[in-house]
């Protein structure tokens, strides 16, 4: 298996980021809301920050991801593989799963959403913590009126499902943005019912440590989703 990431970019500068610690990881164990006897795969655990944060709750985590590297510095169990496939685990494996930044490099979410209904026993619940997709958008971004300093926001192509190529490290990473009501209802019709979302813009403290995202207090950076599978 190839892998199209560059872990060594992702863990010297983007996986010690602080908004990780203060605003990703709080939203995913508001949703998850993890409990010691359960099992919860963690789809695309990267170097397994997830994996960290909800086993410390004390449940059991499994993570699966493609990059080796990245797998060498998660604790627990891990499996190396290609998303969208879980065709390797069982049905009803899981009491839930959870994708962190994962979704939105996946060119057939659909296939995701469906292989995590099947791996997830019947009540158990999905959670999705994402970039939002209105930050993300194709040609999305802040507008700055040089006149007073006041921040808007341009859409860009937020309400065409595409992708954009964004640098990373030595990699060019192919992002596949669609907007939230695509990813609602296809989620809907792989099985996953709406249980809570949540839209967050810029926390305090990144607000405190940079001027311009203090103007963007409300506008959405992340998104959470929290879905249930039918009893
Ligand atoms: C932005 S990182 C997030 C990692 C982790 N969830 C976290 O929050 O720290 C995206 C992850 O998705 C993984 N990934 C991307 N495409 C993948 C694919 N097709 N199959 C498996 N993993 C993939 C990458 O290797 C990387 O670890």
């Amino acid at each position: 298996m190839t892998t199209d990431w560059d872990a060594h970019w992702w863990l010297a500068e983007v996986a010690n980021d602080p908004t990780y610690e203060e605003e990703v990881l709080p939203l995913l164990i508001d949703l998850l809301e993890p409990r010691p006897e359960h099992r919860y795969l963690d789809i695309g655990c990267g170097e397994g920050q997830g994996m960290r944060a909800v086993g410390e709750s004390g449940a059991t985590v499994f993570g699966c991801d493609l990059d080796a590297v990245l797998l060498g510095h998660a604790t627990g169990p891990v499996a190396r593989a290609r998303l969208p496939e879980l065709a390797w685990l069982i049905d009803g494996a899981f009491d839930g799963a959870y994708l962190v930044l994962v979704l939105e490099h996946l060119s057939n979410h659909r296939r995701l959403f469906a292989e995590a209904h099947r791996v997830v026993r019947p009540g158990g619940v999905l959670v999705l913590v994402a970039n939002h997709p209105a930050f993300t958008a194709p040609g999305a971004g802040p507008l700055i009126d040089p006149g007073d300093g006041e921040v808007s926001w341009r859409w860009g192509r937020y309400l065409e499902p595409g992708t954009s190529v964004e640098p990373a490290g030595s990699f060019n990473l192919t992002m596949h943005h669609r907007p939230l009501g695509e990813l609602l209802v296809a989620a809907a019709t792989e099985g996953w019912a709406l249980a809570d979302l949540v839209e967050r813009g810029p926390g305090p403290a990144a607000r405190q440590r940079d001027p311009l995202l203090a103007a963007q207090a409300n506008i959405p950076r992340l998104l959470g989703v929290r879905f249930h599978k039918a009893p």
